[in-house]
């Protein structure tokens, strides 16, 4: 066999841990391959998460409001129909044009893309079997793992992607259904839910816990947030589990009981959504062979720097600890090329936004009321509604609020909340805040232009030192 070619830094994984890792090492001039088995890069984010969910939920939220919300707005509008293929096509439009963006930017910085599935042979060398048949291999002096992470699958019901689906088939079914059941009130239990619910299906969503939105979500918030939602036409199923599906018949039967006990009841469905969060993925990588460890929740061990305890080999994005967000991903690719090239590298997990992406937006950043009481820090709270922002009210979109957890007695901002419009967009401004160590009085002190959304930020603020204006 011909020897493996030697690299600096072989990435195995094309994801957005994988891809942006490949460029900052081409930029920093390292000679670098990266390896993925999609067969199109950008991994679970652009080709089924991040990107295609955007689509179809900016897409959806426009129909809706255009079916539901036009006639107080002063436009008539004649006959409105949904044309789902038309919509599945700007989404896959927007998911190609990605893709082939970051193909782009590997030619522009010198990044090899080699398409198949990496495996270790040894400690420094990576055999691909290629996605066009046949095999090769290739040597790293350094070696980043990137595989992401799957849908954590529901004991006893088989994923079949039509009816029973996970995010990757609700992203792409062929026809609404008329009842969906999603199991797991998280992000894509919501963001999936209100897909199919504004497209006109019955969506009821179970969730174990008391509370809609996944770990992290402030109480306050998830209870308004469920509100809304529920104003919207989708009904909730909290404190209760599923204790089996039964798949046999058209529809999709599931036995479900109040989560401490109780009578079980069916709830069936024509499509059944599995969302109760995701797990790292690094089958077939035989990341054993070469003796590295997996915690009780698979995810592979790393120290601060990233590296495995094979010191040139490093890990970062859903395959292992932290937060399983693009964002995260990202900032830990430019900081461990970093380590690589300059022996030092940064990423602030304690200023790491979340954004839901239903209507209204979700989005916070630094610790919720539930952490700050769990962890004995005193704080103080001041919150503003966006039902008394000009701007919300004037785009009769004026649910939600904006909240903000400071330090009682120095008044640094802890964590913001937002359940309102744009608020992905305005979580920007409180990260900012955050990472820089700002007071509430260092925002309700800065200029924010008028008429906008971003005025019930500053206002919140105030509310926290001292007094809004308008509420
Ligand atoms: P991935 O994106 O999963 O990439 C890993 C890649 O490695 C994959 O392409 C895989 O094919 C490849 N691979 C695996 N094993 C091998 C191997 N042995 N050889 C070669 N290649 C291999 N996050 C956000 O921040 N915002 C959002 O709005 C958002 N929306 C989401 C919506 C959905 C429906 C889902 C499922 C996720 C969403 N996420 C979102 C999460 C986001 O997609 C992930 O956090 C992100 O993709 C993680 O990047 P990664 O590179 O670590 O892993
Ligand atoms: P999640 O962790 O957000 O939510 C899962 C929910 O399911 C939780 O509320 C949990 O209590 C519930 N649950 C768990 N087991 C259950 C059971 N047996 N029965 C009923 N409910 C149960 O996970 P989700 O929504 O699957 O998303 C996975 C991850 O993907 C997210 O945590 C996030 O990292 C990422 N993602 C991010 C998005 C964004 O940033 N906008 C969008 C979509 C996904």
């Amino acid at each position: 066999a011909t020897p493996a070619e030697e690299k600096d830094l072989v990435i195995i994984g094309g994801g957005v841990a994988g891809y942006v890792a490949a460029i900052k090492a081409g930029q920093e001039g390292l000679k670098v391959a990266c390896i993925e088995k999609r067969g199109s890069l950008g991994g679970t984010c652009l080709n089924v998460g991040c990107i295609p969910s955007k689509s179809l939920l900016n897409n959806s939220h426009l129909y809706h409001t255009i079916l539901h919300d036009s006639k107080s707005r002063g436009i008539d509008v004649g006959d409105v129909k949904l044309n789902l293929a038309g919509m599945m096509k700007a989404k896959e439009t927007s998911v190609s044009g990605l893709t082939k963006g970051i193909e782009f930017l590997f030619k522009k910085n010198n990044v090899e893309y080699i398409k198949g599935t990496g495996a270790f042979a040894d400690e420094h060398t990576v055999a691909v079997n290629l996605v066009d048949g046949g095999e090769t291999s290739v040597r790293g002096k350094n070696i980043i793992i990137a595989t992401g992470s799957e849908a954590t699958p529901f004991p006893g019901l088989t994923i079949d992607e039509k009816k029973v689906v996970t995010s990757t088939g609700a992203i792409a079914l062929t026809e609404v259904p008329k009842k969906m059941v999603v199991i797991g009130g998280g992000i894509i239990g919501l963001e999936m839910g209100s897909v199919w619910s504004r497209l006109g299906a019955e969506v009821t969503v179970v969730e174990f816990l008391g509370q809609i939105g996944g770990p992290g979500m402030d109480a306050e918030i998830s209870k308004a947030t469920q509100k809304i939602l529920t104003k919207q036409g989708m009904k909730f199923k909290l404190n209760t589990k599923v204790l089996s599906g039964d798949t046999s018949s058209s529809e999709v039967a599931l036995q479900v009981e109040a989560a401490k006990g109780g009578k079980a009841e069916t709830l069936n469905a024509d499509v059944v959504l599995v969302a109760i969060g995701r797990r790292p993925y690094t089958a077939g990588l035989g990341f054993e062979n070469i003796g590295l460890e997996v915690d009780n929740r698979g995810r592979l061990v790393i120290d601060q720097e990233y590296r495995t305890k094979i010191p040139h080999i490093r890990v970062i994005g859903d395959c292992t600890f932290g937060p399983m967000l693009a964002h995260k991903a990202e900032e830990e690719a430019v900081a461990v090329i970093e380590y690589i090239t300059k022996s030092h590298g940064h990423v602030n997990y304690n200023a790491i936004p979340s954004v839901m992406y239903t209507h209204p937006e979700v989005a916070w950043v630094g610790q919720n009321e539930a952490e700050l009481k769990a962890a004995g820090v005193k704080y103080k709270s001041g919150s503003f509604p966006f039902s008394a922002n000009s701007r919300a009210k004037t785009n009769q979109d004026s649910d939600g609020l904006v909240k903000f957890l400071a330090d009682a007695e120095t008044d640094r901002i802890l964590g913001v909340h937002i359940v309102g419009p744009n608020a992905g967009e305005m979580i920007a401004e409180g990260t900012l805040a955050l990472e820089y160590g700002a007071s509430t009085e260092d925002v309700g002190r800065t200029s924010h232009a008028h008429p906008t959304l971003a005025e019930a930020f500053k206002e919140a603020a105030m509310a926290t030192y001292g007094k809004a204006i308008h509420y």
